[in-house]
């Protein structure tokens, strides 16, 4: 009997040890896959390029430069809530691999990982670092050099560096967009950066919600790291992000159909306006005494969820009945976000986000004649970068507003009905 207590409360113990343990442990909410672990090589500069630093490139490509230099992009490392983020995460070299992919970008060289999980890689001091290039994030030279190659749309024979055919514009875009969080212990429903999943999960939706053919499908690591399926075509990244437009690829030379290099998404106000569409209406109350308003979202501009990236991006709705004055009677709140547990376990707790072409409804109810009656009713929808509690506990000191209103709009709610 006592024997029986004695291995009970040894169990209880350990049990106990091990959760508090998962309450203070370091937390590692991807898994490092052959896409990312190591940064690009450079060992092999196209001639006649020296540094491979945008400026270079610039000298012939000005346009494609300027835009650039307007994207978060070239933000990737300066940008502050990046590299506040990355201090309060133990400043690990991982996040160098997307944040400054390019090995000369970076103090120090990969040389292999401690361990098999590859978050402890085995460093030495790297003399080819370049602190100038590090500050300019994903850098031309990040998407653009390959094995001393310049890759491009066309493979041109027109130009003084080596030059090879892309297959696919996307296929650039996945080897830093596509983070897994697959381990034991994670109950994800979608990988922690799960752009590509959304898409793919939604296949059979295009925007606007009309069906479509079999989407992207899985998307596995090839041997050389980069992301080698045959259909990542079908993922559409660059047809939303890079339109082509008519432009100059070199400045002496002729206007061709190219893309562009913004890049837009969560800092823009006017791309995430374009991800929706806003319906607000008085419709009928399930009552003969109430009357009803209500504000329908429709993801109608992105194949991804709205929002999607780092689990900090959502937005609040605000649905509100005002009195003549202006005056707040009454308001319905609502978050669109992915909810996350981070502890003792990783798990995927509810998402409230807009699929692609899907609609969501909020409601505002009120009873006719009974108390103040309202003159009018306003929605109003804002966008936020990252949530106001991680930016406290990080100590993220914002210069420029995290937040924005995306849509605001009012209806008059007459007193006839
Ligand atoms: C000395 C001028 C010069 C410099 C410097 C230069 N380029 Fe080019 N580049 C050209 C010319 C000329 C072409 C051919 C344009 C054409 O085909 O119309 C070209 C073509 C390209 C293409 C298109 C390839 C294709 O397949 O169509 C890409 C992409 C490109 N350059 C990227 C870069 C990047 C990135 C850098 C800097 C690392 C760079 N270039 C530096 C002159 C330059
Ligand atoms: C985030 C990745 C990325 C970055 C950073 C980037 N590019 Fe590109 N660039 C692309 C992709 C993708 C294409 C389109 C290739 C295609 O359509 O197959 C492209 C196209 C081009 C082209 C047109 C020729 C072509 O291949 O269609 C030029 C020139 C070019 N880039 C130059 C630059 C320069 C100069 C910079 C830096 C100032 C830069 N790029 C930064 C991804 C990038
Ligand atoms: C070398 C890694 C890398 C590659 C390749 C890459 N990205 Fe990014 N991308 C990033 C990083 C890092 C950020 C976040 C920068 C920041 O906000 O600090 C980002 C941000 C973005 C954003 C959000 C901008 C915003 O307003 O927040 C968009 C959209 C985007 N990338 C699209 C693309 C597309 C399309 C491609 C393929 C042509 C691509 N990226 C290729 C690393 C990459
Ligand atoms: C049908 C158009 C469309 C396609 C296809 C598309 N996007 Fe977007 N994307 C948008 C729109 C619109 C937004 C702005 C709304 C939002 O943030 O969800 C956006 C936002 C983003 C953001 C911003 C997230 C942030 O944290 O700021 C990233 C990153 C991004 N897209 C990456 C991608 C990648 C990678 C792909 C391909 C795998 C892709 N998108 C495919 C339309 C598209
Ligand atoms: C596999 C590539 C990859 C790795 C590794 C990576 N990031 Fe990122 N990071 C991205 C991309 C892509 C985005 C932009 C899209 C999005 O919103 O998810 C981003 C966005 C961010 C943002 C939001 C920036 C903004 O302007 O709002 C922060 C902060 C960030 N990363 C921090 C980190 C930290 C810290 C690490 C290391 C623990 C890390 N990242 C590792 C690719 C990566």
């Amino acid at each position: 009997m006592k024997q029986k207590y004695v291995i009970g409360g040894a169990v209880l113990l350990a049990l106990v040890i091990f959760l508090g343990w998962r309450f203070v442990r370091p937390m590692n909410i991807f898994a490092v896959s052959e896409a990312f672990e190591r940064p690009v090589s450079t060992a092999k500069i196209p001639a006649p390029l020296n540094t491979l630093r945008a400026e270079e490139c610039a000298a012939c490509h000005q346009a494609f430069y300027r835009e650039w230099s307007t994207s978060m992009h070239s933000q990737a490392w300066t940008d502050p809530y990046f590299q506040v983020d990355w201090r309060f995460d133990r400043s690990q070299q991982i996040c160098r691999n997307c944040h400054t992919p390019l090995d000369r970008q970076q103090p120090q060289r990969v040389l292999g990982f401690k361990d098999k999980e590859k978050w402890d890689p085995v460093l030495a001091p790297n003399p080819d670092f370049d602190p100038r290039l590090q500050r300019q994030g994903v850098t031309c030279a990040a998407c653009h050099v390959r094995d001393g190659k310049i890759l491009g749309s066309t493979g041109s024979r027109a130009a003084p560096h080596p030059v090879e055919k892309l297959t696919d514009p996307n296929q650039v875009c996945v080897r830093c967009h596509v983070v897994g969080g697959e381990r034991w212990d994670t109950f994800f429903r979608f990988p922690p950066c799960g752009t590509v999943a959304e898409i793919r999960a939604t296949a059979a939706y295009e925007p606007g919600g009309r069906k479509q053919g079999p989407g992207a499908q899985a998307v596995p690591a090839g041997r050389s790291g980069e992301i080698v399926a045959s259909d990542i075509a079908g993922l559409g990244c660059v047809d939303c992000h890079m339109p082509l437009v008519e432009r100059l690829v070199v400045a002496a030379g002729q206007a061709q159909r190219r893309r562009q290099h913004l890049w837009r998404g969560g800092h823009d106000p006017a791309m995430v306006k374009s991800a929706l569409e806003m319906q607000l209406e008085e419709v009928p109350a399930p009552s003969p005494d109430e009357r009803r308003v209500r504000l329908t979202l429709t993801n109608v501009g992105a194949a991804h969820y709205v929002p999607t990236g780092t689990p900090d991006r959502h937005l609040t709705v605000g649905l509100r009945l005002l009195d003549a004055n202006g005056t707040i009677i009454k308001e319905e709140k609502a978050l669109i976000r992915r909810t996350i547990l981070w502890r003792p376990f990783i798990v995927d707790l509810w998402d409230t986000r807009l699929p692609r072409g899907q609609s969501r409804t909020y409601t505002v109810d009120y009873a006719i004649g009974a108390g103040p009656q309202p003159a009018a009713a306003e929605a109003v929808v804002r966008y936020y970068l990252v949530d106001e509690k991680r930016r406290r506990r990080i100590g993220y000191e914002n210069a420029d507003p995290v937040s924005y209103e995306v849509f605001r709009q009012r209806i008059s709610l007459d007193v006839a009905g």
